[in-house]
Order: C-alpha cells, then structure tokens, then sequence
C-alpha cells in the first residue's frame, strides 16, 4: 500500500468538473478523505475477488420482490433510533444534538455504508482511513448539488428517502422549505416521523409511495425540487412509470444521484467490474438513454449528466443527472 494521501478540494473540483464554491469547501474540509493505495498486486486480488462474487449464482436482484426486505432492514433502524432515544436520561434525546446537527445520527445511517473498507476513486480501488470516507464523499456530492439548487427552493421532495439521513443533510443548507421524504417501506415513514417529533427543525413530512405504483392523487407542489440517491437505481429497467409521473406535475428540478450505467467506461476493467454488478443486481439501466430520448422530443432539458469518479468496492454508484421540465 502506498503512503497516505487525501483527497482535495482541488481534486474534487477536478472531478466535479468546475471551481467549488467557499461553502463546498469549508464542507471538504470538515470531512477526512485520506486513504492508501494499493499496489499493483493488491488491486489484482480485489479484482479477483470481486469477479468471484459476480460469479456466484444467488446474487440477489433489485425488484418489486424487495419490498419486505427494505421494510425489515428499516425496521431494525427504526429499533434502534427507539433504544437510542429511550437511552437518554436527561430529558433530551441522546441522538438528537440541541444545536443544528451537523452530522446525522448513526442511528439512521444505512448499515451498507462502510460495509468494504475498499472504495472506489477516480477508477482506482483505495482504503479509507475514516469508516466515514464513503458517506462523506456521497455528502460532498449532495453538498454541491444541494448548495446549488435547492437554498431558496420552497418544496422538496426525496423519493425512495430510507430513513431520511439525506432530507438532514438538505435541511443544513434550507432550514425553511417544506420537505417530504416518500418510500415504498412503511418504516421509513415511521423513522421520519420520529425524527420530526423529536427536533422540530427537521419537521419533515412523509408519505408512501411506490416508483413502480406512483399514486397521480399525490400532487407535487409548482416549482419545487424532487431528488433521489441511491434508490432509483432499485427499479432496473422499470422507470418509465415515475418519470411519466414526474413530467405530470409542475417540479423545476429533478436531481439523481445513483448508478447511471452510460456513464461508466465498459473498456476500462474496475468500470466494467461495475457495470456487470449493476446488470446482476437488476440495477438501474438505460435511464439516461430515455432522458436524453425525452429531451430530443423537447419534453425535458438535462441540465447535467455526468460522473463523480466516487463509489464502493462493487460499485461506481454516485453518478448525478439534473434535469428539468421545459
Ligand atoms: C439503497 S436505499 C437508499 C435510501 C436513501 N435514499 C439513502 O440514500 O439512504 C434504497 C431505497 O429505495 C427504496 N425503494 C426501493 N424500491 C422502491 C420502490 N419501488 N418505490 C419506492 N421506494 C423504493 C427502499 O425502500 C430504500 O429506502
């Protein structure tokens, strides 16, 4: 393994494409990027062990089969946001900071966060030194996103929000909008609630909804933000019934943050590695093709489209996509 290094705000802007604003900055800086890199021989045996795991034969696919699993896996959060708040014994709830949270309770981070300690940076495999590295470099990636669309935006909505670390996170930069985390798991619902009740900061609303159902009695406000991180990516193919949804109400924006398979470079070997996981796992596929396919129509305008170099051992999983209604 090599020395440590750290990635930079130079080396985000690099990626991300243009020059970062002070906000984004101070944010890189409060996080701790540093990380090893493997030598040759150790990247030949993650590539190894990972075309082993593509091998296996009960890889488990995406689908609408998920939906007790999602339930069951945000129940045990939900469990644990329970115990976390019960825990207290000075009237105020151990999970919930009284100043403005800057980070999200650990109750509510995704248990696959930190699950490898191999991520994936600009095509290479690296180790984090921070369990954290992960996480935060998907939050660098909201930061941008979120510091330039969504400050003085009124409504905004998360799809497919889990337990709502994200909606936290977009509630640092816009502490007035009124904000709606939806899923298809009633958990996630429940967590959001409790998170509400508990800080009257967040105060976030839920809803359930399915991308493969989507309920047109459930009415987005005119001009407001919808976004997604990794959860579109849970439909495969099966996006066409959410987008039509979409186009049918008045949104200004769309962001995703997810796997976009047309980004990624199939003649370039760790890239390919990706995209032969995301097609077992049933993954998101083909969608950036629809949108641009709607855009030649003049339905939409993509206003971006493009890759962030950040993933985890198995996957490049942090594409973004912003488009808008015309
Ligand atoms: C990988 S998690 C991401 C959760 C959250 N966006 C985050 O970043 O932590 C995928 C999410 O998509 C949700 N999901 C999967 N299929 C869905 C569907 N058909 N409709 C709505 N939500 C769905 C799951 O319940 C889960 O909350």
């Amino acid at each position: 393994m090599s020395e440590i290094k750290k990635i930079t705000v130079t080396d985000f802007e690099e990626v991300l494409g243009e020059k970062i604003s002070e906000y984004l900055k101070q944010k890189i800086d409060e996080y701790d990027f540093a990380y090893y890199e493997f030598s040759k021989e150790e990247e030949e045996e993650i590539i190894q062990k990972i075309e082993q795991h593509l091998g296996k034969e009960d890889f488990v696919k995406a689908g609408k089969h998920r939906r007790d699993q999602w339930e069951k896996g945000w129940e045990e959060n939900l469990k644990n946001l329970d115990e976390a708040i019960l825990l207290d014994k000075n009237g105020f709830p151990k999970t919930f900071r009284p100043s403005w949270a800057k980070f999200s309770p650990q109750e509510i981070i995704p248990k696959y966060f930190a699950k490898h300690d191999i991520l994936r940076w600009k095509q290479k495999f690296v180790k984090p030194l921070k369990k954290n590295f992960e996480l935060n470099s998907l939050y660098v990636i909201q930061d941008w996103l979120f510091d330039k669309y969504i400050r003085n935006v009124e409504t905004i909505y998360e799809f497919g929000c889990g337990t709502g670390h994200n909606l936290l996170h977009a509630r640092e930069i816009n502490q007035d909008a009124e904000m709606w985390g939806l899923d298809w798991t009633k958990s996630s619902q429940e967590i959001i609630k409790k998170l509400s009740q508990k800080n009257s900061k967040y105060r976030f609303n839920s809803k359930n909804f399915d991308y493969f159902n989507p309920d047109y009695d459930f009415k987005l406000k005119d001009d407001s933000v919808v976004f997604t991180v990794v959860s579109l990516e849970q439909v495969g193919n099966d996006f066409k019934k959410f987008i039509d949804y979409l186009l049918k109400q008045n949104v200004g924006l769309c962001i995703h943050i997810e796997p976009i398979i047309e980004h990624l470079d199939e003649k370039n070997k760790i890239d390919n590695l990706s995209i032969e996981y995301i097609k077992k796992r049933n993954y998101l596929n083909g969608y950036l093709e629809h949108l641009r396919n709607l855009e030649s129509k003049g339905e939409l305008k993509i206003l971006k489209a493009q890759r962030s170099y950040i993933g985890s051992m198995f996957i490049d999983g942090y594409s973004v996509i912003v488009w808008s209604k015309n």
